[in-house]
């Protein structure tokens, strides 16, 4: 079988968040299903060195936005084909906002080209190769559904991925004809969303299934409270919604090879993590001689992570003689509050601004704990890289936290099987009782080393979900 994924991240390629992760890892585990995977990706200049081994396999002269042509590179086993329209991504800086940080003002035609380009691949192939299914990720190629239904009478099915509701891609109704879109559809029933053009909303009504990536989220997003306004939509469609878990590159996040580390480590030796700790502690002017837990968060600064009721929790981190480094970006004042802290408690917690991959690892190689107070969250997947690297995750009950903590509570803890610390109340007090608990147990050894084992153990890789993905896929070709 053949799967065209289309996507706007990448990793290693392209990232901004854990959808990048997704893309980057899913194709190679659904080949162990005997599904060949191509993937259709924007040429931002970060791919550009790819097309020096380019080869051209198809161009449009009339996409939105006009000319683009798809080349066919390899890169890290992974077949990509590079939609290159310098016109609309040949920028500097991350995908979907201009050096200001401000979205750029023509994303619709910027993304509605990347969707259309996908639906033509689905629907004409490339270079002898046929998908049987369009695999699209996000609002930014949610059109590729609608395109598919609007362009061809015998259009391969298409399947559609929610990795964050919150992100709509909502525009005028004057883009419609930019877009080329049929105006007809221009109705509640079909594209429109409270009178604009709602990207994920088309897709969400065209799609042949749709999946997000937790059990939970699939629920929770049936709500008012997490559905964003699309809940009707999504409670019209249940039939066809389904939650399936992501799970992580094992390979590219491995405690026992993993560069970033100042020393390996595996569930044996998890005395090593202390090395790493040390690097960190350099890294961020952390009191190397501290004897508590040290704390992580390697985040997006954001409303949806919950980190401003973290920032007000900092000062009980620090009374009752815990470490915090943070690394994220995102809001300015989040991003103030951090340094401010920093600052104030200097020696007690470290921050670095910024986008750091490889210091991403060694937070979780060197921190006990990873803190993830998400108010919302669809997955999450550095909870996953906590759980591989015996980090134990302090998560809000939430999506996929929700779905991949084991709290420890007695029952778990006599079983054995838990694997970190679940709480309900995302604001100052719940996150303090939380960390209250985290506490008390990384003062009982043998516990915590316990809970780092099981953590170990849990089953994080592509394994069962590339499985879920390949039957999902098998049934839309019965
Ligand atoms: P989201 O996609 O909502 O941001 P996820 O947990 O699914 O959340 O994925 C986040 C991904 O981005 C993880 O791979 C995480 O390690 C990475 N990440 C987030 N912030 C940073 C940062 N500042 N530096 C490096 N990696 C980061
Ligand atoms: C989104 C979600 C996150 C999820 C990721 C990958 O960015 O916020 O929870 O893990 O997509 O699916």
């Amino acid at each position: 079988m053949k799967v065209l994924m289309a996507a706007s991240e990448c990793a290693p390629l392209i990232k901004t968040g854990g959808l990048a992760d997704v893309v980057g890892a899913l194709p190679a585990a659904l080949s162990g299903h005997g599904i060949d995977c191509r993937i259709l990706l924007p040429a931002y200049p970060s791919l550009q060195p790819l097309l020096s081994d380019r080869r051209q396999v198809a161009q449009f002269h009339d996409l939105p936005g006009g000319f683009g042509q798809i080349v066919l590179v390899t890169f890290q086993g992974m077949d990509l084909l590079l939609l290159d329209a310098p016109q609309l991504f040949d920028r500097p800086g991350l995908p979907y906002t201009d050096p200001n940080g401000v979205d750029w003002t023509d994303n619709h035609l910027r993304f509605g080209a990347l969707a259309q380009a996908a639906a033509r691949v689905g629907l004409d192939g490339v270079d002898g190769w046929q998908p049987d299914i369009v695999h699209a990720h996000d609002w930014q190629t949610a059109l590729t559904p609608v395109y598919l239904k609007q362009l061809g009478q015998a259009a391969p099915k298409s399947v559609l991925t929610i990795h964050n509701i919150a992100f709509q891609g909502r525009f005028g109704p004057h883009v419609m004809s930019e877009l080329g879109l049929r105006g007809d559809w221009f109705h509640p029933e079909a594209l429109e969303y409270h009178g604009d053009l709602g990207f994920l909303k088309g897709g969400l009504m065209f799609a042949d299934r749709i999946t997000t990536v937790s059990p939970t989220y699939a629920h929770e997003i049936l709500t008012p409270q997490y559905g964003m306004g699309l809940e009707g939509v999504l409670q019209a469609r249940t039939g066809i919604l389904s939650g399936i878990l992501n799970g992580i590159d094992t390979g590219a996040w491995n405690p026992a090879d993993d560069p970033a580390l100042a020393r390996d480590y595996n569930a044996r030796s998890l005395g090593r993590k202390a090395e790493s700790c040390a690097k960190i502690a350099e890294r961020v002017g952390l009191d190397p001689d501290a004897k508590g837990p040290l704390f992580c968060v390697i985040s997006r600064l954001t409303e949806q992570k919950g980190l401003d009721a973290l920032a007000a929790a900092v000062p009980h981190i620090v009374e009752r003689g815990g470490q915090l480094a943070l690394l994220g970006s995102g809001d300015p004042a989040l991003e103030q509050a951090f340094v401010d802290a920093s600052h104030h408690f200097s020696g007690s917690v470290g921050a670095v601004i910024g986008y750091d991959e490889a210091f991403a690892h060694l937070l979780q190689g060197g921190s006990d704990a990873i803190l993830i107070p998400s108010r919302f969250e669809p997955c999450g997947l550095t909870q996953l890289y906590g759980l591989r690297y015996g980090t134990l995750p302090v998560v809000a009950r939430t999506g996929g936290l929700a779905d991949t903590v084991v709290d420890a509570n007695v029952a778990a803890l006599r079983a054995e099987c838990a694997t970190g610390f679940v709480f309900d109340d995302v604001s100052k007090v719940g996150i303090e009782a939380a960390l209250d608990r985290v506490f008390d147990c990384f003062d009982d050894n043998k516990k915590w080393q316990m809970m780092q084992r099981a953590a170990m153990r849990q089953s994080v890789g592509w394994e069962q979900s590339a499985l879920e993905y390949a039957e999902l896929y098998q049934s839309l070709m019965a």
